[in-house]
Parts: C-alpha cells; sequence; structure tokens
C-alpha cells in the first residue's frame, strides 16, 4: 500500500454504505452540476439507483445538467434487451429522474463493429472532459467494470471475454438465458482518468477481493487494485465487505 493510496470507510451496513455514496453524488452536482458522472450496474448498485430516485423525487437532486457515462455492457444485447444494463438503468434510474437524453451514454452491446463501438465510446468520454465522479462496484475476483484479472492497468474501452466465475455471479439476471461470453468495458486506464472514483463494495462475498485491492500491491491479477494509482479514490464498504482489513485501518462514518 501507498501512503497516497486510497481510502477506506466503513459503514455499518448496505444500505448506509449506498446512502453515503448517493450523497456524495448528490453533493457533488449541488457544487458542479454539470458534473460528468460514472455509473455502474449490479446489484451493489442497486440502492444506490434507488436512493438517488427517491432524492430526485424528493427534488434534493436534478441530473438535468449532468452527463453520465456507463462502464460496460454484454456483447451481443440490444438496449431494448431486457437483460441488457442499457434497460437496467433505464428501469432503475434514467425513467425515474430528470437526465437530458442527449446526455447518458451507454456501450452499445448490439454494434456490428465493436472496436469502433468501444473507440467511439472512449472519444466521447474524453470530449467531455472524462469522469468527475466515477461510481465503481468490484467483482468477487476484483473486476471492476468488466475489466477481469489480468487486464493491463492502462487499459481503454474495449471488447473483453467474461470470466467462468462472473458469468456464473450474473447468472440469476438471465434466467433461463445464456450469459454473454464477452463485453464492452470502460478501461482501468480510462477509469483512472477520473477525477474522484468511489468503489463500493458491500457483504461477506466482496470481503477477499476488497482486501487483495486494499491490500495491495497493485498488479493486473487484482484490477481494484489499480485504486491506488489515484489520488482520489475511496473504498465505500459495509463491515462485512470491510471484514478481512485490519480494523486499524478502518475509517468509520455515521452515514450521515
Ligand atoms: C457493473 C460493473 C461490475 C459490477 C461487479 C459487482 O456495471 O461494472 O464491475 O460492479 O460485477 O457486481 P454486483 O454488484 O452485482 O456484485
Amino acid at each position: 500500500m501507498t501512503a497516497a493510496g486510497p481510502t477506506l470507510l466503513v459503514l455499518d451496513d448496505a444500505a448506509q454504505a449506498a446512502a453515503y455514496v448517493g450523497q456524495e453524488v448528490v453533493r457533488t452536482l449541488a457544487q458542479a452540476p454539470a458534473t460528468v458522472i460514472g455509473l455502474a450496474t449490479g446489484a451493489t448498485m442497486r440502492p444506490v439507483h434507488a436512493w438517488l430516485v427517491a432524492a430526485h423525487r424528493r427534488g434534493d437532486v436534478s441530473f438535468a445538467a449532468a452527463t453520465s457515462f456507463n462502464l460496460d455492457e454484454y456483447v451481443g444485447l440490444e438496449p431494448q434487451h431486457p437483460c441488457s444494463f442499457a434497460a437496467t438503468m433505464r428501469t432503475a434510474l434514467f425513467d425515474h429522474a430528470d437526465f437530458a437524453p442527449g446526455h447518458i451514454h451507454l456501450l452499445d452491446g448490439g454494434a456490428p463493429d465493436l472496436a469502433a463501438e468501444a473507440e467511439r465510446y472512449e472519444a466521447a468520454m474524453g470530449r467531455a472532459g472524462w469522469i468527475g465522479l466515477q461510481l465503481l462496484g468490484i467483482g468477487r475476483n476484483g473486476h471492476i467494470g468488466f475489466n477481469e484479472p489480468g487486464s493491463a492497468l492502462e487499459s481503454v474501452t474495449r471488447v473483453v471475454s467474461l470470466s467462468p466465475e462472473t458469468r456464473a455471479a450474473n447468472r440469476a439476471a438471465f434466467g433461463a438465458e445464456t450469459v454473454p461470453e464477452r463485453a464492452l468495458t470502460v478501461g482501468i486506464g480510462t477509469i483512472l482518468r477520473a477525477s474522484r472514483i468511489l468503489l463500493l463494495a458491500t457483504g461477506p462475498e466482496k470481503a477477499d477481493a476488497v482486501s487483495a485491492a486494499w491490500a495491495g500491491p497493485i498488479r493486473p491479477q487484482c484490477p481494484a487494485s489499480a485504486l491506488h494509482l489515484h489520488p482520489a479514490a475511496c473504498f465505500v464498504c459495509d463491515r462485512q465487505a470491510a471484514s478481512a482489513i485490519d480494523q486499524a485501518f478502518w475509517t468509520r462514518s455515521t452515514g450521515r
């Protein structure tokens, strides 16, 4: 672990950890309404999206001036496919908030030329001035976005193969359908361009990945360890996800 590495914030439970991340989004947009937000999907992010929808309904936040870029998408799924991350985002957040449609950016898993789609997306992020606040989850194998173990730390947006464990972890969302074998993902190098990063991890099944990422060393086998290369990254965990890290490193918060 480097001295200037990420910070670790431990909250009592998953609801408080999600609320903290939601509050940081609201605070960021209150200060800079045109912030470019990097969004993630997955079970961990569901309560964050719900928290943001509730905050929007209360009139506590507007996304009207913001821009969003989602992290990843399954290859082969059109944006209308119910299992696509595009559909998930519409149902969980976009349909219930006031994002300007032209400011929502999603990777198109049904694009005929995937390399061109990845290039288009990376370029659009660059034109937007890169991400201001990036939200991340973490896979049980330490992945961020769909950057699986072995991904280059300087990788950019591209097509990747999903590991068997990642496909198994996401199987529930697909019912009888086969989980795609490939995905488009924003790269680790691209993620590291964000001004600020919040990695949210909740539940005991994330404890080993969080501990490996937190302890370092920085290595492609643990993609989340790349956050040590970033000057303003924070691991936001519940007690269970932080349980494999020595409590001497814990910064506690009441969740406000
Ligand atoms: C999803 C993403 C992934 C997930 C990770 C954890 O957009 O980028 O890295 O954050 O797979 O998924 P959950 O939260 O379902 O455990």
